[in-house]
């Protein structure tokens, strides 16, 4: 039998980081699913699209070719593993992941991807909307403070400049969009577990997660 596992939360949260290595140590599938709502705007922002246009936001979402092979992700075969992390692609994400036709689209992708497989997914609305039945489902979440200093060490260590009070306030308003958003909002499920990460380290968190699968006999 196959089991799948649901990880939610705000941004900076650490789930991406705690899912991939999950699913290495678990030898099972990671789904980043922001990535893909990421790629999707990349697209209509290279094509100047502007976030009104419905019909041409439509066009991309059907034409539009997403894929991953290791830790990259390919859209319309080129690697855009990088480009879909600039400062724009993230202020702008929450703008075209709100949209119903964008969702729709996205989440029959994941759980096509997800069928048949032992999978991690992180995102938004997993444990909601598009796993609803996962075996485990948590949410992390962390101060505000927290997650910003994680992002700000993180963009950082990639060479880049950054203010963490810009920092801040960029986190803050993505999580009101996507908490706000009528269509699937970053909400914790009623079966979720809650873990706030404020004071953990990424082990503490793995290690967490692994014990919880244990418990339920998944692992
Ligand atoms: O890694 P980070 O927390 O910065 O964000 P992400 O996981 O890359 O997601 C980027 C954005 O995509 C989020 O702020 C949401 O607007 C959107 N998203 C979503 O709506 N639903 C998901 N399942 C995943 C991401």
């Amino acid at each position: 039998m196959c089991y799948s596992v649901a990880i939610d939360g705000p941004a900076g949260s650490g789930k991406s980081t705690v899912a991939k290595m999950i699913s290495k140590e678990l030898d099972i599938i990671y789904l980043d699913t922001g990535a893909m709502y990421r790629a999707v705007t990349l697209k209509v922002l290279s094509e100047n699209v502007d976030f009104n246009d419905i019909s041409s936001i439509k066009g991309i979402v059907d034409s539009i070719s997403i894929d991953f092979k290791g830790n990259s992700i390919y859209l319309d075969g080129k690697d855009v593993s990088e480009d879909i992390r600039s400062t724009i692609v993230t202020n702008n994400v929450s703008d075209i992941a709100k949209l119903d036709y964008v969702r729709t689209k996205m989440v029959a992708l994941q759980q096509k991807i997800a069928s048949g497989n032992n999978i991690i997914m992180d995102g938004r609305d997993i444990g909601t909307i598009v796993l609803p039945d996962a075996e485990l489902k948590v949410f992390l979440t962390a101060s505000i403070e927290e997650r910003a200093r994680r992002r700000f060490d993180e963009l950082v260590n990639k060479g880049k400049d950054v203010d963490m009070e810009v920092l801040k306030d960029e986190i803050a308003r993505r999580d009101k969009i996507d908490s706000e958003r009528s269509n699937s909002p970053l909400v914790q499920a009623d079966d979720a577990i809650l873990l706030d990460t404020s004071s953990m380290n990424i082990n503490d968190v793995i290690n967490f997660i692994l014990g919880k699968l244990k418990d339920r006999d998944l692992i």
